[in-house]
Parts: structure tokens; C-alpha cells; sequence
């Protein structure tokens, strides 16, 4: 099965249209976390019972992962929210390029794969948008559990020697706090043969939820959420009933939503632990935040320009970067926003400059001065996060933006203009996929 390129072709042709200076009012239903739910679906391959995932968005990248999980012999089968996935006999231990090049986070398969079936086959996912995206750590660590690990033709072969097959436990210590990284060795050593450190691990939320599912399924795992996580390897692992944590990028996005529009709104389910830098800036800014155990209601007063600089959990989050910029570009004052992760991750400020936003870009610095008005414009966003920030400017833009890029949008954002609309936004989609 191949993921159509049907759909990418006719979203590239679509558009939203969004009538800019309506009030929001009301409440907004955060979905289930796309950058947990695609790992821990690839966690199905650690066994052959069937792992049930609850919460799941309903995005492009989640059927996208089903399909290399399905082309890799896992029986997918979903009703709504929820995604069983049955791994009781894994066919093939490559998932094919054209699937992998569609999705970067079918790399999640390589760590599983090698863990149960001692060898896996993965294609090299490429660069994107914002940057290279290396997976020299993730590549480190197998090795370090006693993979042999080779990279040809643009393909990854894994291959663990000796008549066992298994991997062992290791030490590993990673440069840099990759979350992709250290979610791949932490399945790769859930069924290692010893113990696994793995120091300067990445602390995101994400990283945790997948822990917690891993121990769910019988793994021995403690430390995840601090820099250093200890894995006790076990010889197999069973089936589990999960349900993903709330996206907190997207819940992100929603109070910058009402920030931006000067509207008080109902976020909810939030978790603030796993928003803590933002909400810390967004009280900063000048918005009062009330959270009553399951949601936030956030109430913005007069807004003015704060600094930010992106950093790893629990620092601010890169991926509301761009999102919290388009906010900057209507608060008083100046503001400094450094992207500290990605090395090409600033490509929107040029689209918030062609809606009469003020700002200068010095590398990964952009000094921004706040407008009284954006003045809407056709704009295009160039990747998942940078198209929510076009979306955003274009809530509170004078006129009619029209913002490009859906087949970016569509990856993280599951109905962002229906979930807007319903609390006052006036949004249209427009083209092929309307
Ligand atoms: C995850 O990507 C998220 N994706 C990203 O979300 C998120 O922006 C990122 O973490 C950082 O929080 C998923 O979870 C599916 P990293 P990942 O490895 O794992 C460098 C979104 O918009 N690095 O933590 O690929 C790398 O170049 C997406 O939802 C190395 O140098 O991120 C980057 O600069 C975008 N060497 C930084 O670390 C390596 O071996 C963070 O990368 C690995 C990474």
C-alpha cells in the first residue's frame, strides 16, 4: 500500500481564506499529540500482542505511519480516535522509500525493528524545511547496544551479530538532547539483554508518554523526563490499552489564537506542565491565565513585545516559534526571538513581513517591532508551524489573507479552520480537498 500523492497534490493547489478582525469567543478541543501518537504507534512493533492507542489526531502524518506499520505486516485497524495495532507477525523489516520519504517519523521503526527482530532496514530520512535533521545520535546509540550499523545508498542496515540476535545494554551519552534520539534507543533497549543509561536525554512530554506506554507494555524504565533515563531490558513485551497525552503544540497554538485577537477563550484538555515556558510568556505578554484542572482560560489585557529564545524541554518550544512571532508582530514595542534548534526555521518572518509586519533578521535573531494592524495578503507558509503562524497573523489582519501550504497545515493540524470557525473565526478552504 502507498500513501497516495493524490491528496499532497490537491492540497498544494487548496488555500484558506480568512477574513481578518473577528472576535473569538468560546472554547477550543485540543486533539490527542501528533509528535507522541506517530511514536508510540511505531511502538507496536516491540510485540506481538495487539497495542490499542486511544486520542489519536485524525492527521496526514497519522494515516501515513499506519500505512508503513500496515506494509510492514502490523494488521492497522482505526475507529475514530482510536488505532488498534496488531504486530503478531511483522513481514518485512523495510518499510519501503516512497512511504518512508513521505514521513520522517517512519525512522521511529528502526529502534523497535532491530530490538525484535535483530535486523531492520530503514531508508535515510532526508532534510525538510527547517533544517537538516541529522540522526547521527540515533545511529550512535544502536551502536553502542551492539548493532552494526551501515549506511548505503541512502539506506540504514541495522543488523545485530551473534546467534541471539538481541541487543545488549549500554552506556550511551547523547551531544545533544535529540527527542528523536533518545525515543529510538529507548525502545531499541526496552528489550536489550542488560541495562541502558542513556545521559543527556530529551525531556519533552512526549519522550514521557512514550516511556509510560513502554512500562504500560511491561518494560522496566525510570528516569524519563530527566536528563538521564535508565532502561532494565526484558525478553518480551505485551499488548496495552493507551491513551495519548493532549497536544500541547496545538493548545499552544490556540492561546495564541485568543492573543492575538484580543479574545478571551477555553482551551482545554492542557496539561501546564507541558507548557510551561510558553505560558510564562504569554503571562509576559500581558495575558491572564486561569487553568481549573482541565483546561485554561486565558483573558489577553495590553499586549507588549517580550524576548524568547527556543530551547529543548522545558525551555520555550521551537515548534511555537513562529506561532508566538506572528503574535509579537501586533504587540507594543520591540521583541528578540532567537531559534536556538533549527538552523533554517525563521522562512515565515519574510511572509509576515509582506502582511506589514516590522521586522529585521540578523541570522537566527529576528528583532521585531509591534504594528497596530497586519494588513492581510496571499502568503504562503513553509512548513507545518510556520503555516499555524500565517494562520494566526491572518485572524487578526485587516482584509482577507490567504494563506497556502495546507499540505503542511494538515500534517499537525487536524480541522484548525473548523475548530476556529467555531468559536467566531470566518475561515473558507478553498481548491481541490475543499
Ligand atoms: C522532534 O523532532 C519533533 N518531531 C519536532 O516537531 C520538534 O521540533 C523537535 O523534536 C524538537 O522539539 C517529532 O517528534 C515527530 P531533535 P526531532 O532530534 O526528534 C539536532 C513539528 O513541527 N540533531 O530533537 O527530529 C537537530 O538537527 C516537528 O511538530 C543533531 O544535531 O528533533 C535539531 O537541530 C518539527 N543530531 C535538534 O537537534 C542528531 O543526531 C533537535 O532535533 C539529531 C538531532
Amino acid at each position: 500500500m502507498t500513501v497516495s500523492a493524490a491528496p499532497v497534490n490537491r492540497l498544494a493547489n487548496s488555500r484558506l481564506e480568512i477574513h481578518g478582525g473577528h472576535r473569538l469567543s468560546g472554547e477550543l478541543r485540543v486533539s490527542g499529540a501528533k509528535n507522541s501518537a506517530l511514536v508510540l504507534m511505531a511502538a507496536c512493533l516491540l510485540s506481538r500482542d495487539t497495542l490499542r492507542l486511544r486520542n489519536v489526531p485524525p492527521l496526514t502524518d497519522i494515516t501515513a505511519m499506519g500505512e508503513i506499520l500496515a506494509a510492514l505486516g502490523v494488521r492497522v485497524t482505526r475507529s475514530g480516535e482510536v488505532i488498534d495495532l496488531d504486530g503478531e507477525t511483522i513481514s518485512a523489516a523495510a518499510p519501503p522509500y516512497e512511504l518512508v520519504n513521505s514521513l520522517r517519523a517512519s525512522f521511529f521503526c528502526i529502534g523497535p525493528l532491530l530490538a525484535r527482530m535483530g535486523m531492520a532496514q530503514v531508508p535515510l530520512p532526508g532534510g525538510c524545511q527547517i533544517g537538516s535533521r541529522p540522526v547521527v545520535e540515533h545511529v550512535k546509540g544502536l551502536k553502542a547496544l551492539g548493532a552494526q550499523v551501515t549506511i548505503e545508498h541512502g539506506v540504514v542496515t541495522a543488523v545485530v551479530p551473534g546467534p541471539q540476535r538481541r541487543l545488549r545494554g549500554g552506556h550511551i551519552h547523547l551531544d545533544c538532547p535529540s527527542v528523536g534520539a533518545t525515543e529510538t534507543l529507548m525502545m531499541a533497549a526496552a528489550l536489550a539483554d542488560g541495562v541502558t543509561t542513556i545521559e543527556n536525554a530529551a525531556q519533552e512530554p512526549e519522550v514521557i508518554d512514550l516511556a509510560d506506554l513502554l512500562v504500560a507494555m511491561g518494560a522496566r524504565i525510570r528516569g524519563a523526563g530527566t536528563p538521564t533515563i535508565h532502561i532494565d531490558g526484558v525478553a518480551t513485551l505485551h499488548g496495552a490499552d493507551y491513551a495519548v497525552i493532549p497536544d500541547r503544540i496545538e493548545a499552544g497554538t490556540f492561546l495564541l489564537a485568543a492573543a492575538i485577537t484580543r479574545s478571551p477563550l477555553y482551551v482545554a484538555p492542557l496539561i501546564p506542565e507541558h507548557l510551561g515556558a510558553v505560558l510564562t510568556k504569554l503571562e509576559e505578554v500581558g495575558c491572564r491565565l486561569e487553568h481549573d484542572g482541565v483546561g485554561l482560560q486565558i483573558t489577553p489585557e495590553r499586549l507588549r513585545g517580550v524576548d524568547l529564545r527556543t530551547q529543548p524541554f522545558p525551555g520555550f518550544p521551537t515548534d511555537l516559534q513562529a506561532p508566538f512571532m506572528s503574535l509579537l508582530a501586533t504587540a507594543e514595542g520591540t521583541s528578540l526571538v532567537v531559534e536556538n534548534i533549527f538552523e533554517n526555521r525563521l522562512q515565515h518572518v519574510a511572509e509576515l513581513q509582506r502582511m506589514g509586519a516590522s521586522i529585521r533578521l540578523q541570522g537566527n535573531t529576528a528583532c521585531i517591532e509591534g504594528v497596530a494592524r497586519l494588513s492581510g495578503a496571499p502568503v504562503q507558509g513553509t512548513d507545518l508551524r510556520a503555516s499555524a503562524a500565517m494562520v494566526l497573523a491572518g485572524l487578526a489582519a485587516e482584509g482577507t489573507t490567504t494563506v497556502r501550504g495546507l499540505e503542511f497545515l494538515d500534517r499537525g493540524y487536524a480541522d484548525l479552520e473548523g475548530k476556529l470557525n467555531r468559536v467566531g473565526a470566518r475561515i473558507e478552504r478553498i481548491g481541490d480537498d475543499a
